[in-house]
């Protein structure tokens, strides 16, 4: 199995990304630290238990990360798409656990020392926690195997601007700062997550499993289904955050994924926040790039949806 941190800002497509890693036989989620995003980093941290103690995992630690982003405060979340409470509105049991007393960058730090040469990073938040981390231990791109982030636009548009994706928006000076890092990257951009959409069916099977976490998720989702019918033009979402830690995994094939470089736009003109790849070479064949570090998935096979339901329910 794959030894994983997760950095995330729980979030609906978060609970996913979530009860994917600990449903698959593939991984072995050790922590996760949360930070703002979605809802502030403490809230995050609450979901993040409650929904680990309903999966019957309360032994898993979660750490508090960073509550402002480098270059501006935290600016109230995106109630619209994933609740006040970042659970669409859903209260769940409220778990005895608290987080842990370490910060999201020190847990981090901690697991990448402790499993080293192993561990996968998965971050499907503002990357505020992993630049912290960057500072706090200059060597952890030796001590990881691998991150993996959802974040940015390669070809696709923005979601929170034109020009740019929620997660690195809202922190793109971190951003900047973890995609330079000399680590192997996979960024999994809106390219690829906005073609994964997961339908009404698939909620239906959730909701109607009997099962406590598929169930809360299925309940939750109505609400990010809500939001997506705004975009799709029919009550379905986008599976941004799972999506992300099933190819961290190696569980979907990718089909399109040059290794390039990669910056982010720290500018604050209309392009702040974007993710600027370097894809000319796509012309002439694969696209990758002598010397680059970042594997830019664009296109993935079909069928996600399927089988990531299908693995919760099992
Ligand atoms: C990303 O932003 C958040 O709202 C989602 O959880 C996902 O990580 C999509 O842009
Ligand atoms: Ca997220």
């Amino acid at each position: 199995t794959i030894p994983v941190y997760l950095d995330c800002d729980t979030g609906i497509d978060d609970a996913l990304a979530i009860a994917h890693l600990l449903a698959s036989p593939r991984a072995e989620l050790l922590g996760v630290g949360t930070v703002s995003g979605n809802s502030d980093a403490a809230q995050c941290a609450r979901n993040t238990l409650d929904l680990l103690a309903l999966a019957g995992r309360p032994d898993i630690p979660v750490a508090v990360g960073n509550h402002d982003f480098q270059a501006a405060p935290y600016g109230g979340g995106s109630p619209h798409v994933h609740g006040d409470n970042g659970m669409g509105g859903l209260e769940l049991p409220r778990a005895p656990r608290e987080p842990e007393t370490e910060s999201a960058a020190q847990m981090l730090v901690r697991l990448a020392r402790e499993h080293r040469g192993r561990l996968h990073v998965i971050a499907v938040a503002p990357l505020t926690n992993l630049a912290e981390a960057l500072r706090l231990e200059p060597r952890l791109p030796e001590l990881v195997a691998h991150v993996t982030i959802m974040g940015g636009a390669a070809l696709a548009p923005g979601n929170l601007t034109p020009a740019a994706e929620a997660n690195i928006f809202h922190d793109p000076e971190a951003a900047a700062d973890v995609l330079a890092a000399p680590w192997e990257l996979t960024l999994v951009p809106l390219d690829v997550t906005m073609t994964e959409v997961m339908e009404e069916e698939h909620r239906l099977r959730l909701l109607n499993s009997g099962k406590p976490l598929p169930e809360a998720l299925g309940r939750m989702l109505e609400y990010y289904f809500e939001f997506y019918r705004g975009i799709f033009g029919r009550p379905c979402s986008a599976m941004h955050d799972p999506l992300a830690a099933a190819i961290a995994l190696g569980e979907v094939t990718v089909t399109r994924a040059p290794v390039v470089r990669a910056a982010v736009e720290t500018g604050h003109g209309p392009a702040r926040g974007a993710t600027v790849c370097d894809l000319r070479g796509i012309y002439r064949g694969s696209g990758d790039q002598d010397g680059a570090h970042c594997r830019v998935v664009l296109e993935a096979e079909p069928g996600f949806p399927d089988f990531l339901v299908d693995g919760l329910l099992r």
